[in-house]
């Protein structure tokens, strides 16, 4: 079997997508029509150019850009059954797909609006591509700690049966973890699991305080754990995942390849290290395409494939007889290999 096969017959959960980051080029298109004065481009050679990130900054002006265009439930209910599409595609059978109700309350999207077309859409997903999805609603850090109270409040006030979790993203450089400890507490209290972005664009303290502050379950990317060996040690033994997105981190120059990428390490300290996409379509990412990319470069065997693949259902939130059955598939696949 090539590498390629083995990958594709691997059952995958992704772990870290963002919604609005997983719009398909031709969504964009189609939305950037709509919308000329979101200033997002509307031929496919113009998209991809503005799709080349300069730096992180860059990277979330030209996102929000996107997100701009997206304006009631049709538009939802589009991008949550084109990702499962596109993920069945892949053979990915779970995610947990990180929405930012704040961000499309401030572009004047309804609340009802947004969460039906979540609802009709994940619906959809799983009927038609055998798909399941659950939210994390994210607080976008950059907006601070109105985003996190107006965030929580509408996590807990409508509380959609399938949100899961609830998470801090946006950039990271001046923006402390520790000012939105109380709206993770309360959303804990409540039942939603931790899952902050931490270590994409700063040092190993901005992790610490993920742990410590936010109850970080899970760290979104994490990435610079490798900078502190005494972190390294913890996350090891609390068992905690990492959300680790290659192509990402190149696409927005946090990383120069995936050789030099801090993943090696990670998995050479026994980290419970996942692999996800994050913002597929911008950064040209694929998950099959993050597993062959680390598998290549780094020269995985199969055993250490399905490890990865079984890693993302262990550190899932989908319920235990679920996680048995895909982890019971990812070992007879990688037994055939
Ligand atoms: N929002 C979308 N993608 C993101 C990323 N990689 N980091 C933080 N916030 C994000
Ligand atoms: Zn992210």
């Amino acid at each position: 079997m090539s590498l390629l096969g083995f990958v594709r017959a691997l059952p995958k959960v992704e772990l870290h997508v963002h919604l609005v980051g997983s719009a398909s080029v031709d969504t964009v298109l189609a939305l950037a029509r709509r919308h000329p004065e979101a200033g997002v481009p509307t031929d496919r050679d113009e998209l991809s150019r503005f799709y080349e990130f300069r730096d992180f900054d860059h990277f979330l002006k030209v996102y929000w850009a996107v997100q701009s265009m997206l304006r009631d439930r049709h538009d939802i209910h589009t991008l949550v059954v084109g990702l499962a599409a596109e993920l069945a595609r892949q053979n990915v059978r779970h995610a947990e797909v990180t929405v930012t109700p704040y961000n499309h309350l401030l572009d004047g999207m309804a609340g009802d609006e947004l969460l039906t077309g979540l609802a009709d859409g994940r619906a959809q997903a799983e009927a038609e591509h055998g798909v399941t999805f659950a939210w994390c609603f994210d607080i976008p850090g950059e907006k601070g700690i109105r985003a996190g109270r107006e965030t929580l409040a509408f996590a807990l006030t409508e509380r959609p049966e399938d949100l899961i979790s609830f998470g801090l993203g946006g950039p990271e450089a001046g923006i402390g973890r520790a000012q939105f400890e109380p709206f993770f507490t309360a959303a804990r209290e409540a039942g939603l699991r931790s899952v902050p972005h931490a270590g994409e664009t700063t040092g190993p303290a901005t992790i610490w305080s993920a742990i410590r502050d936010l109850g970080a379950e899970r760290v979104g990317h994490g990435t610079s754990c490798t900078e502190d060996p005494a972190l390294l040690d913890y996350l090891a033994e609390q068992r905690i995942a990492l959300e680790v997105c290659p192509t990402s981190n190149i696409r927005t120059r946090q990383v120069e390849s995936i050789g030099a990428h801090p993943i090696r390490r990670m998995l050479d300290h026994g980290l419970l290290v996942t692999l996800n996409t994050d913002d597929p379509p911008m950064f040209g990412a694929t998950l099959e395409g993050e597993y062959l990319a680390v598998a290549d470069t780094f020269g995985l065997s199969p055993a250490d494939i399905g490890r990865l693949a079984g890693n993302a259902v262990t550190a899932s939130f989908l319920p235990a007889e679920r996680k048995t059955g895909l982890l019971g598939e990812i070992d007879a696949v990688t037994a055939a290999a």
